[in-house]
């Protein structure tokens, strides 16, 4: 794991994680349309409140960057500093100038999709060359843009695996109707991922192959990774999961949570024993991690801003009328 260059070890690192997580849980431990109900702007520091209330909209774009001004209450500033420290390293890395592919005409894949797509299959067509494979493993394929990027772009030969059989039926149409030449080369199969798949997926035929996912939604992500460590001809795995906070519950009972794939890494688990983790590493914390990145607000004017607070607040309102009855 890219841990912070401040730390030696995982095991201190996923502590002091833990540690804030646990200490400032008021902040994200509750649905957003629950704030009123659970009284979260009772929970704000009083010195934060004074400070924020002297905001712009320019210190308040700074402040979800981490930048605070001198006057900045101390515990806002040490908050901001524990954040950074935490931070993990990312390794950021530019597309090769020739990665550029056009999509059908009129299908409706917006931006962002495209660039996940392009970004994933260069990853996926430098590691398997790497490897030395030739086929790959396309696990909750939807509609099955990767497999055809894939396959056109690289020249791999893709099955794509999908738990949607209408998602299935649409992702032939989209074959016949756009890349027709691809039949030999592209297949789809219905199948819903378990743990108990490993003969499904062995009996695809397929010769060192490479496992990927772009958005394997929650469970499955987990699923595959176990998958992966059993199937001697995967070679390698190329995955990017999504929606954790879908993750499948074990129990829920008086607000804890618990669930039956997270945590997933053998030290968090241990650290986590020094903590009360069903308390405070619940859904709205799993959520987190699909929240837009703070860089999303740094350009909102007043007027956004106006209309993210109302859109919240109106919901929030609505939810404590509905919790009184
Ligand atoms: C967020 S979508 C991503 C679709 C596609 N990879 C993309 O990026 O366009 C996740 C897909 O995974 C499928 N899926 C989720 N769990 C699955 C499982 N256990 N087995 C097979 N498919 C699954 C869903 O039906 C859905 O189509």
């Amino acid at each position: 794991m890219a841990i912070p260059q401040s730390y030696t070890d995982s095991k201190t690192y996923m502590h002091d994680c833990l540690q804030f997580l646990n200490d400032y849980q008021w902040i994200y431990n509750y649905p957003n349309t629950h704030i009123l109900v659970n009284k979260i702007f009772e929970k704000i520091p009083l010195d934060w409140v004074e400070y924020f209330n002297k905001f712009n909209t320019n210190d308040f774009n700074s402040l979800a960057l981490g930048i605070v001004n001198e006057n900045a209450p101390l515990s806002l500033k040490q908050f901001l500093r524990k954040l950074d420290n935490l931070k993990p390293k990312f390794e950021l890395k530019t597309l090769p100038e020739n990665i550029s592919f056009t999509f059908p005409k009129n299908i409706s894949i917006g931006i962002k999709k495209k660039h996940e797509i392009l970004c994933l299959s260069s990853v996926v067509d430098r590691i398997c060359r790497d490897k030395d494979v030739k086929s790959v493993l396309d696990v909750g394929c939807g509609l099955g843009y990767l497999p055809h990027l894939i396959n056109e772009k690289f020249h791999f030969k893709v099955i794509g695996v999908e738990g949607d059989e209408k998602k299935v039926r649409l992702a032939e149409e989209y074959q016949k109707k756009y890349y027709p030449h691809s039949i030999e080369n592209v297949s789809y199969l219905h199948n819903y991922i378990t743990k108990d798949s490993l003969d499904t997926l062995i009996n695809l035929g397929l010769d060192n192959f490479c496992i990927t996912g772009l958005h394997a939604c929650a469970d499955l992500s987990i699923t595959i990774l176990k998958l992966f460590l059993k199937i001697t001809s995967a070679k390698c795995l190329v995955i990017m999961p999504c929606c954790y906070h879908r993750l499948t519950i074990n129990s829920i009972e008086d607000g804890l949570e618990t669930f039956l794939n997270f945590p997933c890494s053998d030290i968090l688990k241990r650290v986590a024993e020094n903590f009360k983790i069903e308390t405070f590493l619940r859904r709205p914390f799993l959520r987190l991690a699909a929240q837009q990145s703070c860089e999303s607000w740094k350009e909102l004017d007043h007027n956004a801003h106006d209309i993210h607070a109302k859109n919240c607040l109106f919901r929030a309102i609505l939810q404590e009328i509905a919790e009184e009855g």
